[in-house]
């Protein structure tokens, strides 16, 4: 919650208006479009609807929540370290469509694209592999029925509806969020616990060459390493490097074989994407060394039921960009999609550990 202590004028660009600034906890609830901020609508029609709509949520939902997790959305995207084009391009829309969205005007479809790029989750809600089904499935353990949420919501049963259904407007979703989950916020980012420094430099640990040394003998030849360094010592045939303007999240990958050891900080984004481009036949095997971090709901439902997962003993020492070793202060996997037997086979008579059984 990097931004938890803004208020909500400060986090608005219409922090100047009369009307925010006379009642700014209001400004969660309304439809920005649906305001006309410069004009200064009267201040007692802002707040008797506000008035009424608290009546109906009977909630302690504190309205500028909404506003935090659009603004976190905006902190994610900066801190992955994306320009709004760059955003824009990863799902397809334009730079305008991001910026409306970071000022809470949107559609659900666009904020759903966004928040899984960002890799950008939320806690509070109900079981459900989509925000959709987290919705509906929130608002029946709160024994709501669809009226009930609508009317308290101050939104129309088919809008409900629709927002249980992955449509509807971000507007719509922040009013029924206030009403069904008002604790809901953004999860926790994953911590890589490895060492000092800013980011980058405790995501450039390189795979020592002994290490290496293992996987060439397992796998045979490396086709493709999606997040090299120019550091590095792993031996690929193509290597996407980030500082030659490579982009593993975005460049296609291709070839027989990948190693991907990638940045510890964004874990899930990297084996969502080994995960899809092994799953379109891009690459035939790939094999991940990471942490032994399997929390997600996206592992257990998506990941596992394909991958092999090889436990090690022990830990690795990898030599950061000063060429100083450093072993990681967690346990970790080598997890395989594609490995035929003999390889992993190999594996194992290579590098002390156990393949995990599958069920
Ligand atoms: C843990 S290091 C591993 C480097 C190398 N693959 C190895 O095993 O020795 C992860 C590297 O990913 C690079 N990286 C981070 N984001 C990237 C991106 N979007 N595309 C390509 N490389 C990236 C960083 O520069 C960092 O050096």
């Amino acid at each position: 919650m990097a931004e938890c202590g803004c208020s909500t004028s400060r986090r608005s660009p219409s922090h100047n208006s009369v009307a925010l600034a006379a009642a700014p906890s209001v400004m969660g609830w309304f439809d920005r479009s649906s305001i006309n901020l410069t004009a200064a609508p009267s201040q007692l029609q802002v707040m008797l609807q506000w008035g009424s709509e608290s009546r109906h949520s009977r909630s302690k939902y504190d309205p500028r929540r909404g506003w935090i997790l659009i603004g976190e959305l905006r902190s994610a995207r900066r801190s992955a370290g994306w320009s709004r084009r760059t955003l824009a391009e990863r799902i397809g829309v334009d730079a305008q469509t991001i910026k409306r969205l970071e000022n809470g005007v949107g559609s659900m479809p666009t904020l759903i694209a966004v928040m899984t790029v960002l890799d950008f989750r939320l806690t509070g809600l109900g079981p459900g592999k989509t925000l959709a089904e987290q919705l509906r499935g929130r608002r029946r353990n709160r024994s709501m029925s669809l009226n009930d949420a609508a009317l308290r919501a101050g939104l129309s049963r088919a809008t409900v509806s629709s927002l249980e259904h992955g449509g509807g407007t971000v507007t719509s979703f922040l009013r029924l969020l206030a009403v069904i989950a008002p604790g809901a916020r953004r999860r926790a980012l994953e911590r890589s616990y490895w060492g000092q420094g800013d980011k980058n430099d405790r995501d450039s640990r390189f795979t020592p060459p002994d290490f290496l040394a293992n996987i060439y003998a397992a796998f045979g030849e490396i086709d493709l390493d999606p997040c090299g360094h120019n550091l590095s010592p792993v031996v690929a045939n193509r290597r996407i490097v980030l500082d030659e303007g490579g982009d593993g999240l975005v460049d296609d990958w291709s070839g027989k074989t990948v190693f991907l050891n990638p940045p510890f900080s964004e874990l899930l984004k990297w084996l969502r994407r080994a995960y899809l481009q092994w799953q379109a036949g891009n690459v035939e095997t790939v094999i991940c060394l990471v942490p032994v971090r399997t929390d997600s709901p996206w592992f257990h439902d998506t990941l596992s039921p394909h991958a092999d997962i090889y436990l090690l003993r022990g830990r690795v020492r990898f030599v950061d960009p000063r060429g100083k070793g450093q072993h990681t202060p967690f346990s970790l996997m080598i997890l395989t999609l594609g490995a035929s037997a003999e390889q992993r086979t190999r594996l194992a008579a290579q590098i002390p550990g156990f393949w995990l059984v599958r069920s």
